[in-house]
């Protein structure tokens, strides 16, 4: 059994029904769709009418902290309470695109983390350029989660270890350029890793650069299991556990 811990599906390329039972053919038996923006987490929420492997992370990703409502906000907890929503996320900071929206992006990702703690959910933690800040505010909150898509340094991944966070990683480590993120897989305990397609962004090798899809999950695994020396299926049994252990809600 694969799980894919991290995409998105509302994408112009994809044929959703086609996507979805492509993945199921493949063994990937959980699907947990992430939210960035309005649009998509109420494309997500009607997913689960039709798709019984789909779970949701629901959120609003940092680049949207200028758009978000009161009602939007008000969207956002109803979409929390329902059975398989699993995460709220992702949220984060991101500060790649310059430094005009950072004091939204702060209050959006607070009030986000907030809900997390009074719905006893766990995290899913976008961070681009904006380390310290990302990771001074979670050192406030005590909760579970992880740092999807991993762009940081060893010592980075280290801390978020000690907050008690996984480290969520893509199909970027499969990347010939990608030396700091293998630094880190390796430096990272095998309890503590979770593996995520991020589809349809970052499809692994031998597809970069084309759509990526959920049962591109093994080529991530595959490149995981040889940079740890382990058995990919111990691998794999290893990284389910982990999810299941920190997304309680799924089963
Ligand atoms: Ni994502």
């Amino acid at each position: 059994m694969l799980i894919d811990t991290h995409l998105h599906l509302f994408n112009e390329n994809y044929n959703i029904d086609e996507v979805i039972s492509r993945a199921k053919d493949a063994g990937v038996k959980y699907l947990i769709v992430s939210g960035s923006d309005l649009v998509d987490n109420k494309f997500n929420e009607k997913l689960l009418d039709t798709y019984d492997n789909v779970f949701l992370s629901v959120g609003y990703h940092p680049s949207c902290a200028l758009d978000i409502s009161d009602e939007d906000l008000n969207y956002l907890e109803d979409l929390i309470k329902l059975d398989r929503v699993v995460a709220i996320g992702e949220i984060g900071l991101d500060y790649h695109y310059g430094k005009d929206d950072r004091d939204k992006q702060i209050e959006l990702f607070r009030f986000q983390l907030d809900l997390a703690v009074r719905y006893n959910l766990p995290v899913v933690i976008h961070t681009r350029d904006a380390f310290l800040d990302t990771y001074n505010i979670l050192k406030e909150y005590n909760l579970k989660g992880v740092i999807h898509c991993f762009s940081g340094s060893v010592e980075f991944a280290k801390e978020c270890l000690k907050l008690g966070y996984y480290i969520g990683v893509t199909g970027v480590v499969t990347f010939k350029n990608s030396k700091k993120l293998r630094e880190v897989v390796k430096n990272v305990p095998l309890d503590r890793l979770l593996v995520e397609t991020d589809c349809p962004y970052m499809a692994p090798e031998p597809n970069r650069g084309k759509t990526n899809r959920s049962d591109y999950i093994e080529f991530v695994l595959d490149k995981i299991a040889e940079i740890k020396n382990v058995d990919g299926r111990d691998l794999n049994k290893q990284v389910n556990e982990n999810l299941f252990r920190l997304m309680s809600k799924i089963s």
